[in-house]
């Protein structure tokens, strides 16, 4: 059978489902694909591959290739490295990213750029799929060509096509049973070291938390801050969490907190450029729990630095295992795949008391979460107002308590112990009560706000805490018109929807006060799951519906009164519901076939009068 080498780099799973898909269509084609994660790379050698490569490869952060391919892309921008390097390489990319951001596709960008550098010749054009608008847009017609792209690339290689390379043989992936294993599937993901800054020049405080709705399961928080008091208004912004409280870390730590002293050489990163500064430092235990300390996590590098200060034998031996070449593939299922934090591996290992100075060394990099303000810094200045969900992730379930994501349950239980003061931990003796605090850095990419011009007609679209950035653009919007009696203001419409009007109707009481005083002129709700009695048009469910059923006047908006749509919340369905709902409003209004339909929505977004703010 006619091999190929197929390599992904993948963050949240895109990438090697599509390359999963690749290696079970290829042999029904007839080949044989060779698959592995970029970062297995004593599985593959590029260096002397005489099998044709295919490659796809996401993109994550601000336009980086996948973490799995650091590495690789490391090595290969070696400047060191020969022009020919890679000459007898012959390849195919599929490069994966979001048209929203700016760098699109950068991850796959990169490593082609570099691998024509090095010499190596395409057999097959490079594929850019854009989640944006749907991967498939591009996959399918992708993959669907490779085929005959290898076909081709064999018949041209002729006799040399490589007969002997068969499918890796499958790694023993069968469960362990033994309770280290068994704790190893349960670890917690990208658990990190609180960071608490008692320094008085605090950037945030969080004021007051409070359930925004009795029902409703979304929770807000709101923050003093002093990036809104001056500069521009904010929109949005970044959260860096303290992920983990010092109580916990105590439990995990040699040396009681604030006795010792360590040092250790950390990076640690700017809490609002995010820039790593890399330095030594001199830490008092309590100091290091209350500094901002980010670093790169090798999580293999840290197992094996546990080893020394693990005391029960068997998991010292698991351990060894787990670092070694024949426990490598429990290493990748049950550490790396799983995401294996800091604190689960602790936890999976409870005779392990390694020193502060040896966390603080190998501590995951915690990311700033990007959020949609839910306020507006010209109607509350000083002050940011977010709203969230609580993620849980119920099948990580411990003792029947699911697994709370890392920044809305940090969030929450800032809301609980505010809304039940009692639960708070009184503080020790001569201390003072410190409000919680938080870093928070606008977001450089800030592009989801209203437009310059505020007599450009605007359409939002949010159902859920997909709501959130719209209340600030109406406050901003109420500012706005009590500073500039007479001005123009465009036309504002809100397509909201939640399950039920009684009980997850967010911020129902602001809508409302927007819609009597003129500010929102147009409010259209839908409610997923309350009856639906003597409707005699098309059911209302969701706010695709509702922007089918005002079609024409969704489509004067946005084709002839130079208007912006705005969207928020799910990407993976709602977003491309309501994508699908405005293809058909543009082909039913104009009078043209979707594919043109399509194009015109392309156009909008190049303009950037159609955004989203989707996760
Ligand atoms: P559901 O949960 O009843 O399906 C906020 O989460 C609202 O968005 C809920 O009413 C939810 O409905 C709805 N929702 C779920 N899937 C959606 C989709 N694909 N498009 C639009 N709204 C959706």
């Amino acid at each position: 059978m006619r091999r190929f080498l197929l390599l992904y780099a993948t963050q949240q799973g895109q990438a090697k489902a599509i390359a999963e898909e690749i290696c079970e269509k290829a042999v029904t084609h007839g080949f044989s694909a060779d698959l592995h994660c970029f970062s297995e790379s004593d599985k593959y050698d590029l260096k002397t591959e005489t099998a044709p490569l295919v490659v796809v490869v996401s993109t994550t952060g601000n336009g980086d290739p996948p973490d799995t391919a650091r590495k690789f892309v490391k090595a290969i921008q070696d400047r060191s490295l020969p022009a020919d390097f890679f000459a007898h390489l012959r390849y195919g990319l599929l490069g994966l990213g979001d048209s929203e951001y700016t760098y699109f596709c950068n991850g796959g960008k990169i490593i082609d750029k570099r691998l024509q550098e090095l010499g190596a010749q395409r057999f097959y054009d490079t594929g850019h799929a854009d989640d944006c608008v749907g991967l498939e847009l591009v996959v399918e017609p992708w993959i669907d060509g490779l085929w005959a792209a290898l076909t081709k690339h064999f018949t041209s290689v002729g006799g040399k096509e490589e007969m002997s390379g068969t499918l890796t043989a499958a790694s023993d992936a069968s469960p362990r049973t033994d309770p280290v294993a068994l704790e190893l599937l349960h670890v917690e993901s990208q658990v990190e070291l609180l960071r608490l800054d008692d320094s008085r020049k605090k950037d945030s405080e969080v004021l007051e938390q409070s359930a925004v709705n009795k029902e409703s399961s979304a929770l807000a928080a709101d923050f003093e801050s002093s990036l809104t008091r001056s500069g521009p208004p904010l929109s949005q912004a970044s959260l860096n969490i303290p992920a983990l409280p010092p109580e916990y870390l105590q439990a995990c730590l040699q040396e009681p907190l604030g006795q010792e002293e360590s040092q250790a050489s950390v990076t640690s990163v700017d809490p609002i450029f995010h820039v790593p500064i890399s330095k030594a430092v001199q830490l008092t235990t309590n100091d290091a729990i209350k500094t901002t300390l980010l670093v790169e996590l090798d999580i293999s590098a840290f197992l094996r630095a546990l080893v020394d200060h693990t005391s029960d034998g068997a998991e010292r031996r698991r351990l060894q295992e787990l670092c070694s070449r024949q426990g490598a593939p429990d290493y990748n299922r049950l550490v790396r795949d799983a995401r294996a934090c800091v604190l689960g591996l602790l936890r999976a290992f409870p005779s392990c008391r390694p020193p502060l100075g040896l966390l603080l060394e190998h501590l995951p990099k915690l990311q700033p979460r990007p959020y949609s303000c839910a306020s507006s810094s010209l109607f509350h200045p000083g002050k940011l107002h977010f709203i969230f969900n609580v993620v849980e992730f119920p099948s990580d379930s411990t003792a029947g308590v699911p697994r709370r994501g890392v920044c809305t349950g940090w969030l929450a239980t800032l809301v609980e112990s505010i809304l039940q003061p009692n639960t708070r931990a009184p503080p020790a003796d001569g201390e003072e009560a410190l409000a919680p605090q938080i870093t928070i850095s606008p977001r450089t990419t800030n592009f989801f706000h209203l437009p310059n011009d505020p007599s450009a007609p605007v359409i939002m679209v949010g159902p859920g805490a997909g709501v959130a950035p719209f209340i600030g653009f109406l406050q901003h919007r109420e500012k706005l018109q009590e500073q500039r009696p007479g001005g123009r203001f465009g036309a504002m419409w809100l397509f909201f929807g939640c399950r039920h009007k009684d009980r997850d109707y967010l911020f129902r009481e602001e809508l409302r006060h927007f819609l009597k005083c003129g500010i929102l002129t147009h409010l259209k709700v839908s409610f997923s799951r309350d009856a639906r009695v003597g409707e005699e048009e098309a059911p209302v469910k969701y706010v695709q519906d509702h922007i089918q059923r005002h079609s024409k006047q969704v489509a004067r908006v946005l084709l002839h009164e130079n208007g912006y749509i705005y969207v928020c919340g799910d990407a993976k369905n709602m977003a491309k519901d309501v994508n699908d709902a405005l293809v058909e409003v543009i082909s039913k209004e104009v009078g043209v076939e979707k594919l043109e339909a399509m194009r015109t929505l392309a156009t909008l977004k190049e303009e950037k009068r159609y955004l989203q703010d989707i996760w």
